[in-house]
């Protein structure tokens, strides 16, 4: 398996360009199975978990074509179109939904244009137990008949999807795109309450509504999807990456460094942006992003995770590398998912000081880390470790980087462009 080796105490200084949303495209490109008309994404990250997807659609029965070029113009990343003309399976099997979770979001979508379909139960990161139930419970409220057969999600509708209410006890990104996908090709009024506000289900709701629904409430926690049984094709930009410009965000806090995030949405970072800000950070929206200046030393802030606007969770390991060099102790609590501090034992390895008691790691700020040879577990733990090396003495080793292809593009080309030295060691190297 490829390994990322860092040097540490590079100040990183430039500009870097922001790929669109992993977690936004994903969603997208299951809305193409609600039309037999083609759907245009652009602006599509080079991603392990992009592949996946297209290669799960693949099987269903969707075409999928790249393109690399935008005759549109101005837009760095790819453009892939779908069609599904036909839905040749309704299956989705357990090799395929193993390797990453968000491929239980094709569950919706087939059940409102077959009438059934049949969905592996997921894999994908090990950050907890993750369940579907709110999946699960969303389809039923629209009348769908749900089994659990062999490690398979079954759903059915022979005689269609019915327009309803769906409330959610607790507010899930993925439920309420599975609520939005199966609402939108369902003829009527359906109301989605205590829905997830995440700009990445604000961008589905986009596409929802170009390919021919009517959504009210769109950023809001109460949506109102007045769906069609055709919906019709679109073109979509997909929103741009908020994780991952977070992420550079820290970098460059992290080195004192000063980094314009090109592209990156301010408001979409509103939360990390403030917390930032009283680590010390200068954070500015400029025409091109978002502009980032470290402090010579961050202070420790605490932060808690929550949904959008909260503090996002997927930027928590990030967040936690930098409270490790802070001046000071911080409070970090996880309360979205339960096993999410699987970096804390890595950073540790870096000298790291830091105490776990349930969902909250109280981190004691160092004056420096040293480099380390460590492991990759989930794909934003990973990261953190390649943060935590930016900033360490020495040279960190982080293995098992397969985690990080899943969701960061060319992420070491991006940062030695900015000055980090890092390499990629193959693993035939
Ligand atoms: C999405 C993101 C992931 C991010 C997470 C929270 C994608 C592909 N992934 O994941 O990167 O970390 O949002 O912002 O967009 N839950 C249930 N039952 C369910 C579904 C969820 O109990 O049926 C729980 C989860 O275990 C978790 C919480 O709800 O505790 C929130 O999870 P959710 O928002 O659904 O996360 P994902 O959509 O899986």
């Amino acid at each position: 398996m490829d390994r990322i080796i860092v040097r540490g105490g590079r100040r990183l200084e430039g500009t870097v360009p922001v790929a669109g949303a992993k977690n936004a495209a994903l969603p997208l490109m299951c809305a193409s199975l609600l039309s037999d008309r083609p759907v245009t994404l652009r602006n599509v990250p080079h991603l392990g978990d992009i592949a996946t997807l297209a290669g799960l659609l693949g099987h269903l029965g969707v075409a999928v074509g790249f393109d690399g070029h935008d005759p549109g113009g101005g837009h760095a990343g790819r453009v892939m179109t779908l069609t599904a003309g036909r839905i040749a399976d309704t299956t989705a099997p357990y090799d395929m939904v193993r390797k990453m979770r968000a491929s239980v979001l094709v569950l919706g979508p087939l059940v409102a244009r077959c009438g059934a379909a049949k969905v592996s139960l997921p894999g994908g990161c090990a950050i907890g137990t993750r369940p579907v139930d709110l999946h699960v419970k969303a389809l039923q409220a629209l009348g769908a008949e749900v089994t659990l057969e062999g490690g398979y999600i079954h759903a059915r509708a022979p005689a269609g999807l019915r327009a309803g209410e769906i409330v959610f006890p607790l507010v899930s990104v993925g439920a309420t795109e599975t609520a939005l996908l199966a609402a939108a090709a369902t003829e009527g009024t359906t109301r989605i309450v205590n829905a997830a506000r995440e700009p990445e289900v604000q961008d589905l709701c986009r596409l929802l509504v170009a390919m021919g629904a009517r959504i009210e409430g769109i950023g809001t926690a109460a949506l109102s999807v007045e769906g069609r049984a055709a919906l019709g094709g679109a073109v979509h930009d997909i929103v741009p990456d908020r994780i991952e410009a977070g992420t550079f965000a820290i970098a460059a806090a992290i080195t004192g460094g000063d980094l314009t995030l090109a592209g990156a949405s301010a408001d979409d970072l509103r939360t990390l942006a403030s917390t930032l800000k009283a680590t010390g950070a200068t954070v500015e929206a400029v025409a091109a992003g978002l502009r980032v200046v470290g402090p010579a030393r961050p202070r420790g802030v605490d932060v808690m995770t929550e949904p959008f606007p909260g503090f996002p969770t997927d930027l928590q390991a990030q967040y936690m590398a930098l409270m490790c060099v802070a001046e000071g102790a911080s409070m970090i609590t996880e309360t979205i998912f339960e096993n999410r501090f699987m970096h804390v034992p890595e950073l540790a390895r870096m000298g790291a000081r830091i105490t776990v008691h349930g969902g909250t790691a109280l981190v004691r700020g160092v004056a420096g880390l040293r480099g380390a040879p460590v492991m990759a577990t989930d794909l934003r733990a990973s990261v953190s470790l390649v943060l935590a090396g930016l900033a360490a003495e020495g040279e960190t080793v982080v293995n098992r980087v397969y985690h990080l292809d899943r969701g960061y593009e060319h992420l070491e080309a991006k940062l030695a462009a900015v000055g980090a030295e890092i390499v990629r060691m193959r693993e035939a190297a």
